[in-house]
Formats: C-alpha cells, sequence, structure tokens
C-alpha cells in the first residue's frame, strides 16, 4: 500500500517567517496541489500572496486559509488559455498588493491517452493550458514586475525531458515551458529578472497523482523511485522558494528536479 500522506505544512525553521517580508507573490494554479502548498510557503515566509485559479470557489477557500494563517492574500478566477482575463487577474492583484515580485506559473492539465486515442482537441487544451497559460502568465506578469530583483518560476515535469506513456500532449507542452524558461531567461536577464523551471515527481495527496497513476502502477513507480518514496508538498515547495529566492541571484534559464531521483530511473510509465 502507497502512502499518500503529504505532510502539508511548510516547516519555516530553514528559510524563516520573515524570508519574504514586504515581497507580492502570484501563485497561477495556487488554489490547490502543488501550488498551493508553494503559496503556503510564501505566506509562512511572510510574503503577501495572490492565487489563481479556474474554479471561483476554490480560490476564495485558497484565500481564505492563508488569511487565516496570518497572510495578506486574496483569490482570483480565471482561465489561464484566456489571456484578457488572466491580465486583468493581474491588474486586480497588483491594485491590492503592489508591484509582484514573486510569479509562479503552475497551472496544468493532465490525462492519461495513448496517442492513438488522443483527439486533436485533447491535445491542444493540454497544450494551451500548460504551454500557453505558462506564456499568458509571464507576458501578463511582466509589466507589473519589481525591477530589478523579480524572480519567476514555471512548475515543469520530467517528462519535459523523458517522455511518458499516454502523456503525447503533457510532455510535448512542458518541453516547450523548458524552452519558453530559457528563452524569457535570455530577453529578461538585462532586466534584473530571472526566469527558472522546477519539475516535482510524483507528490502524495495531490491531483496529479491520483488522476495519472493506478494503485497498481504505484507500486512500479515507487519501486523505481531512487528515494522509494513519493515527495511531500513542503519538499516542493522548499525547492520552489529556493529558486525564488536571492539565494539563488546567480541562477537563471535553468531547471531544478525535485523528483527524488525518479528521472535518472528509466521509468516511463507504460502499462504491463
Ligand atoms: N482521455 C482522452 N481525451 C480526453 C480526456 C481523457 N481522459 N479528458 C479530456 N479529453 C479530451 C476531450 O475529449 C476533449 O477533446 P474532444 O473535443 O476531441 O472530445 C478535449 O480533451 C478537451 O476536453 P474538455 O473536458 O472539454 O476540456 P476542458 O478544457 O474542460 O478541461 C482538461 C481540460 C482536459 C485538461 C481537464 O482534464 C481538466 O480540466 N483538468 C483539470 C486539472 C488537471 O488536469 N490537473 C491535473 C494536473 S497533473
Amino acid at each position: 500500500m502507497i502512502s499518500h500522506d503529504s505532510h502539508p505544512h511548510f516547516d519555516t525553521k530553514v528559510f524563516g517567517t520573515k524570508f519574504f517580508a514586504e515581497k507580492n507573490a502570484f501563485v497561477v494554479g495556487g488554489t490547490s496541489g502543488i501550488n498551493l502548498g508553494i503559496a503556503r510557503a510564501l505566506a509562512a515566509c511572510g510574503a503577501r500572496v495572490a492565487v489563481l485559479g479556474r474554479d471561483p470557489a476554490k480560490a476564495a477557500r485558497a484565500a481564505a486559509e492563508l488569511t487565516a494563517s496570518g497572510a495578506e492574500a486574496l483569490g482570483l478566477a480565471a482561465d489561464v488559455r484566456d489571456f484578457q482575463a488572466l491580465d486583468s487577474a493581474f491588474q486586480a492583484a497588483v491594485g491590492r498588493l503592489g508591484q509582484l515580485d514573486l510569479v509562479i506559473a503552475g497551472a496544468a492539465g493532465n490525462f492519461i491517452a495513448p496517442a492513438q486515442q488522443l483527439s486533436a482537441n485533447g491535445f491542444k487544451a493540454v497544450v494551451d493550458i500548460d504551454l500557453s497559460g505558462t506564456f499568458h502568465t509571464f507576458r501578463a506578469a511582466f509589466p507589473h514586475l519589481r525591477r530589478p530583483g523579480a524572480s519567476l518560476l514555471a512548475i515543469s515535469s520530467g517528462q519535459a525531458i523523458r517522455p511518458i506513456w499516454g502523456q503525447a500532449h503533457a510532455s510535448a507542452a512542458k518541453a516547450g515551458i523548458e524552452s519558453l524558461v530559457r528563452t524569457l531567461a535570455l530577453e529578461w536577464g538585462p532586466e534584473g529578472v530571472r526566469v527558472n523551471s522546477l519539475c516535482p515527481g510524483p507528490v502524495g495527496g495531490t491531483e496529479g497523482v491520483s488522476r495519472l497513476i493506478s494503485d497498481q502502477q504505484a507500486q512500479r513507480l515507487v519501486a523505481r523511485i531512487p528515494a522509494r518514496r513519493y515527495g511531500r508538498l513542503d519538499e516542493i515547495a522548499n525547492a520552489a522558494i529556493f529558486l525564488l529566492s536571492p539565494a539563488a541571484s546567480y541562477i537563471t534559464g535553468t531547471t531544478l528536479m525535485c523528483d527524488g531521483g525518479l528521472l535518472l530511473s528509466g521509468y516511463d510509465g507504460q502499462p504491463e
């Protein structure tokens, strides 16, 4: 039996509760899962945090949770495929919080479908959410960034590098995100803006794991992960906080794996 316990609470012992004091953060996709874990960590480190998701009720719930933890937070709803809606959400957040220091592009959609059963629209839906959504996020954020010093982070995934069976759409989209991150790092570096990507492995208790990994597959997967377990939300958040922070001030255009070594294992998700 695979444990789905994900220890949602972020420990501030390493970075401290004032690490991001006076910083404004915007987390796209931050209303659940890994991205909410990152939003919680940013809030615990003293940042003001806007979270955005497609579902207004989930956005309100996430913002209420962050506010109850003592942070200044707001929840916004938009579909990342709709640039105008996202742009308006950024303007609303900047109106409330001020210029942005930390922006996370984490919205993602995914499902398992072998390419020959994947419709053109299914492929497009995932590329639009993941890849275009990441471009839309960073493009809408750019005029509102405090420069120099702003730091942007895309949430990518190991299939950007190693393809996963049944994931032509997500693998292509994540590979595109990697290229986009490097291009933006090149163009925006002279403005004092860093752009990086983080590739989480499977994290227990998330929608990603429950959607993409069957219980039978989970046994084989965990046996292949060098760490022999799923990741936790706080472990992904720690990696995100590092890349976003001044501790990574000379790091841009790079990809950090946070996957317990999964990428090294050659796991390709093929059913038995
Ligand atoms: N297998 C094959 N095709 C699928 C599918 C599946 N499991 N789920 C959706 N599709 C196809 C649909 O059939 C449709 O194509 P069609 O018009 O040719 O029939 C296309 O994808 C779009 O589906 P739709 O449900 O209209 O899109 P949406 O915009 O409402 O939802 C998704 C986007 C498809 C990514 C949806 O899975 C989603 O909203 N996911 C939420 C977030 C998520 O996936 N989180 C996990 C992150 S790891």
